[in-house]
């Protein structure tokens, strides 16, 4: 359960969370055309609080709405803002946020072009997404039977929200079957992502995780992790990666908001290298979790202060 919070920032206003509904015609409570995003706020070493990457989920978060043509009332800035004033208004010194494009109520066949855009930011408490003892000893996984959207039937680049459908059953398949994760091969059978997470896997000391052109979503996380890995001089290619080169990996983790970097311990009850994360997955772990909210301060401009 989500704990409840003092406010919801709805269409400019931060109204009382118990007030913050929207009526059943909501027109993307039915077809599910609408954008989102996933952003944590940390409170860092020092005491602070800093949004993480604050302007890169805005621009994907716009970037989705541009392809689902849904476009906002409210301007990037304001959204920015709504971000920042909710934590405020909540007393958050950390948390998750949840920015919401979505078509309000309306016409109500599939064609709604007057309905109303309307904006939304949620924020809740949200500790380690798949449990603090993923992060530190890793997870189960399966590969699932459900393919990963392919590139023309749905948006794969949008954060778009009926698109999860096909995470969620991906999960609910991957959980009812004992196992904490699902890992998704696209329509061609080429590794993709997890449910709701990138993948990345570690061969001989050299990381691999499936390029641009794939259907995967262009994690930001999964951008920090690259950006890292060349820093840290560990050789990273993107690139096609198929279902028995992830079987034989030394390392598998994932990453993603809210999953973080999680390592992967097995994958269709074969283990991955020695059952336990990797020295390459520990290392990009220790550093994320550094530059995130510890103090490591070497790229200013992905901390938003609060
Ligand atoms: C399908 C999918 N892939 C990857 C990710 C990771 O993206 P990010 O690192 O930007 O949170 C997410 C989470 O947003 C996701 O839902």
């Amino acid at each position: 359960m989500v704990d409840k919070q003092k406010k919801i920032w709805v269409d400019g206003e931060l109204v009382a969370w118990e007030d913050a509904t929207v009526h059943l015609l909501t027109h993307s409570l039915h077809y599910g055309v609408g954008a989102f995003e996933g952003i944590r706020a940390y409170k860092r070493a020092n005491g602070e609080t800093a949004i993480f990457r604050l302007d890169d989920h805005i621009e994907r978060l716009f970037d989705t709405c541009k392809m689902v043509l849904c476009q906002p009332k409210f301007s990037r800035t304001d959204v920015s803002k709504a971000c920042v004033d909710l934590l405020r208004a909540n007393g958050m010194s950390e948390g998750y946020l949840r920015p919401l494009v979505f078509v309000g109520e309306g016409v109500m066949g599939i064609y709604s072009a007057n309905n109303p855009i309307r904006t939304a930011v949620l924020a809740w408490k949200w500790g380690a997404y798949l449990g603090e003892e993923a992060l530190k000893n890793g997870i189960r996984a399966k590969i699932s039977s459900f393919a990963r959207h392919h590139i023309n039937i749905s948006l794969v680049k949008a954060k778009m929200m009926g698109q999860y459908t096909n995470s969620v059953l991906a999960k609910r398949e991957a959980k009812l079957a004992g196992y904490d994760e699902a890992i998704m091969l696209d329509v061609n059978g080429f590794v993709s992502e997890g449910s709701g997470e990138n993948l990345f896997i570690v061969k001989k000391g050299v990381i691999y995780t499936p390029d641009l052109s794939s259907a995967i979503l262009a994690g930001i996380t999964r951008d920090t992790v690259i950006t890292l890995a060349k820093e840290m001089n560990i050789p990273l290619s993107e690139t096609r990666i198929t279902r028995d080169q992830l079987w034989l990996a030394d390392e598998v983790f994932l990453t993603g908001t809210a999953a973080e970097i999680t390592p992967v311990r097995e994958i269709d009850d074969r283990m991955i290298g020695e059952g336990v994360p990797g020295p390459i997955t520990k290392r990009l772990q220790a550093r994320y979790f550094d530059v995130v909210k510890g103090s490591d301060t070497s790229h200013p401009a992905w901390l938003t202060p609060v």
